[in-house]
């Protein structure tokens, strides 16, 4: 017995043997003519093995044959003959072979007979007999089929390498297992589409097999994967977009928006397509074909790249602006717009520029010089322009609505929101309560949406809420409820009178029950009396009323009336009753204080005379003595002549009268007009008569 270590020995001449022994074999058992000849060997032994382990094969051969010894030869049949060991065999023992089990070593076995120091015996071979070679899991090793920091929304694909048959591979994210539903592996492949930030970390893969209930599992090591937010490109800076496609021979070209790239400045190389310095020009969508010959074709995922213009940062945000020139020993300083920096805000170290804070000021062209002095002799390099806006952040908006008619029955709500500052394009959300209603984006700092209108409803309470990049900005909250115009209207005045009681200005007042968004207008005998006239001017203090305000004279004479309407809509219109007035009608009034004012006078030059009257009688007697009853006559009648001017009912009358102007609601013009005439008689009964009242009284 003894260890044979495989080795390979590729032998033609035995191979020929071999093959002819085996086409004789059926032959070797049938005839028996000369002597001694050899059976089939028989070979027994595991038909799976570990690997590294010891497996013991045999190979038999009934019956022995006498007086010879057999040697017995282990073989591996594959595309040639694997000597595996050998081992003799005197007197039909089985031959034994103990194998350190190789890779290698799986496939087909066989054992060859031979007798020793007989060349006239034929060899002859045993049955084939297979072995699998199991090789525990080794060495898993991951790789990534893109840069380990990619972007949001593109594909991630790794792929995992382990030694051993069997294996299975199982993927860890940050040590624990991944359930995520755009997460996709099969057998060593492992691809996330559209990769998230929440996909950032450390990706392991387990390897894994076993054998006979002995599990084997190897670790891969460990890949950082960093995902960044979307990618963004600025005009000046370079792009490398890396061909994520897994293949060997394979031949690489690059579409940009599925068309072949032409540009001089857009370079490849392998995987990689290579632009130093992007211009909005090369944004687009880029595609990367492997093809391996003219059979295979196969095309990457989509990348889609913006080339942004100007970099645009907020007012009051920090500035950092790194300069593209590489070079040892150089210096470097900074241009805005061309022209030194000389900002104190604006600070440089070594290749940065670097602003804690931006105005709008710091908006321009930045370039970067780099020079170096060699031997007395100045070079200068210059990179590409830098275009940085400073944007202003948007302010607060101010929310307004309008009431817009589509046609005579449908009618919608204009609510704009507007913000004094700010650098469009402006984000505008309305909200209604905590709902959010709807989206707009502006390109000018003003926005208006639309919403139906339900009559006599709430409609909500709105805000607005604009964004251009950085915070959000609120406006305050504005209740809109629409309602129809509902009568009834009503006309009031009131009136100022001058020093000598005559009127001189009159207030008339319109108002209406119900209704938002009115409108009122005035009419002097139904022609409409625009803002302000010659003898009146028209003040609204909407919504409650509307006031027209009249100097009394001849041409503010006539009948007055006030039709309220809903701004949005014409087609309803509620008029008041009309009111008769004019300068005769007006001081009819006054003229009852002068009547009250005068009769309080006269009361009192009453009381006087009467006062006189009693001196007189006592005196009469006086007299009478002295000058007889012809004086005393004429006395008599003065006084009952005043007494006669005290009609009370007179003054009763006018009371009433300047009552009912007071509280005018709704009352036809054609009732007051009808009293002023009458008052405007007493009048003339109270200011003319009193020079005639002693001719009257005969
Ligand atoms: C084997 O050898 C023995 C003794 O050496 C002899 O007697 C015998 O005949 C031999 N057998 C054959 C088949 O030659
Ligand atoms: C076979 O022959 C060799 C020499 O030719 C000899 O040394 C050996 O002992 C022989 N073996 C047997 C089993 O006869
Ligand atoms: C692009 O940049 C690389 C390295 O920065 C440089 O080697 C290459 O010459 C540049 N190509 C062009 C066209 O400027
Ligand atoms: C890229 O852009 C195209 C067209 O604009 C769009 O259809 C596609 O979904 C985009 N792909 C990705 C990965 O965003
Ligand atoms: C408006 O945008 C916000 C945030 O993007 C979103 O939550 C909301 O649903 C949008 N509203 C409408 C009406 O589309
Ligand atoms: C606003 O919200 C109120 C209360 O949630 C609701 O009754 C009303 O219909 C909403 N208005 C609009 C225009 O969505
Ligand atoms: C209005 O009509 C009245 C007669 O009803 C007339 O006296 C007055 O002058 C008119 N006023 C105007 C401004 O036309
Ligand atoms: C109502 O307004 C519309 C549009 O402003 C106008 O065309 C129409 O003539 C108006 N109708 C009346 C009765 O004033």
């Amino acid at each position: 017995m003894f260890v044979v270590h495989g080795s390979k020995v590729t032998s033609s001449p035995l191979r020929m043997f071999a093959s002819v022994v085996v086409a004789m074999l059926g032959l070797c058992h049938c005839s028996n003519h000369n002597g001694t000849f050899l059976r089939t060997p028989e070979l027994s032994g595991p038909s799976e093995a570990l690997g590294n382990t010891v497996a013991v094969f045999e190979c038999k051969l009934l019956p022995h044959p006498e007086n010879e010894t057999v040697l017995m030869t282990l073989f591996n049949r594959g595309s040639t003959d694997t000597w595996l060991g050998d081992s003799t065999s005197l007197a039909g023992e089985a031959a034994i072979f103990n194998l350190v089990v190789k890779p290698s070593h799986a496939g087909d076995l066989v054992c060859q007979a031979r007798a020793q120091n007989n060349s006239n015996i034929k060899p002859t071979f045993s049955n084939t007999h297979y072995l699998k070679v199991f090789e525990p899991v080794s060495s898993a090793s991951v790789s990534i089929m893109s840069f380990t920091t990619i972007f949001e929304g593109e594909d991630l694909y790794l792929s995992c390498t382990a030694d051993g048959n069997n294996v299975s591979f199982t993927w860890l994210q940050n040590d624990q297992p991944i359930s995520s539903p755009h997460v996709m592996s099969r057998d060593h492949s492992f691809w996330i589409d559209r990769i998230t930030q929440a996909d950032s970390g450390t990706y392991v893969c387990e390897a894994s097999n076993s054998f006979n209930g002995t599990d084997f599992t190897t670790r891969s090591q460990e890949v950082n994967v960093t995902v960044k937010g979307p990618r963004r490109v600025f005009e000046g800076e370079k792009l490398v977009l890396f061909c994520p496609i897994d293949g060997i021979n394979m031949s690489f070209t690059w579409l940009l928006n599925y068309q072949p790239i032409s540009s001089p400045h857009v370079l490849f190389s392998d995987r990689l397509l290579w632009i130093n310095r992007t211009t909005q020009a090369d944004s687009g969508t880029y595609v990367c074909e492997a093809s391996n010959g003219t059979d295979f074709t196969t095309r990457s995922q989509e990348f889609n790249i913006t080339v942004k213009g100007p970099r645009r940062v907020f007012e009051g945000e920090k500035l950092v602006l790194f300069c593209p020139i590489d070079g040892i020993n150089m210096s470097f300083t900074w241009l805005l717009n061309y022209q030194p920096i000389s900002s104190p805000h604006v600070l440089f170290s070594d290749r940065l520029l670097w602003i804690n804070r931006t105005t709008q000021a710091d908006s321009g062209t930045y370039v970067c010089e780099a020079s170096i002095s060699l031997k007395g002799i100045d070079y200068v390099s210059r990179s590409w322009n830098v275009n940085v806006i400073v944007k202003a952040v948007v302010s607060d908006p101010d929310i307004s609505f309008a009431v817009l008619t589509e046609d005579s029955h449908y009618f919608s709500v204009g609510v704009t929101c507007q913000s004094a500052v700010g650098t469009p394009p402006v984000a505008f959300s309305l909200y209604n309560g905590t709902e959010s209603v709807a989206n707009v984006t502006s390109a000018d700092r003003r926005a208006v949406f639309r919403v139906p209108v339900v009559f006599g409803e709430h409609l909500g309470t709105f805000r607005c809420q604009a964004n251009n990049g950085a915070k959000t900005a609120s406006s305050g909250w504005l209740p809109i409820k629409i309602e129809k115009v509902k009568g009834p209207v009503s006309l009031t005045y009131d009136y100022d009178i001058a020093e000598n009681f005559a009127v001189v200005g009159v207030r008339l007042y319109c108002k209406v029950a119900a209704g938002s968004h009115l409108r009122y207008q005035w009419f002097l005998n139904k022609s409409l009396l625009q803002d302000h006239g010659s003898f009146y001017y028209v003040f609204n203090q909407l919504p409650e009323q509307s006031i027209l305000i009249l100097s009394v004279g001849r041409s503010s004479a006539g009948t007055y009336h006030c039709v309220v309407s809903n701004s949005f809509d014409n087609t309803t219109t509620i008029s008041s009753r009309g009111r008769y007035l004019d300068k005769e009608v007006l001081n009819r009034l006054p003229v009852l204080v002068v009547a009250v004012v005068f009769g309080c006078f006269i009361f009192l030059i009453l009381l006087v005379v009467i006062c006189c009257g009693f001196g007189v009688i006592y005196s009469k007697i006086y007299w009478r003595r002295e000058y007889g009853d012809k004086f005393l006559l004429e006395m008599e009648r003065r006084v009952v002549a005043y007494e006669g001017e005290l009609d009370v009912s007179e003054y009763s009358d006018g009371a009433d009268v300047l009552r009912t102007v007071g509280d005018g609601f709704d009352q036809a013009s054609d009732a007051s007009s009808d009293e002023w005439p009458q008052i405007a008689r007493q009048k003339k009964t109270i200011e003319d008569e009193p020079i005639e009242v002693p001719l009257g009284f005969k």
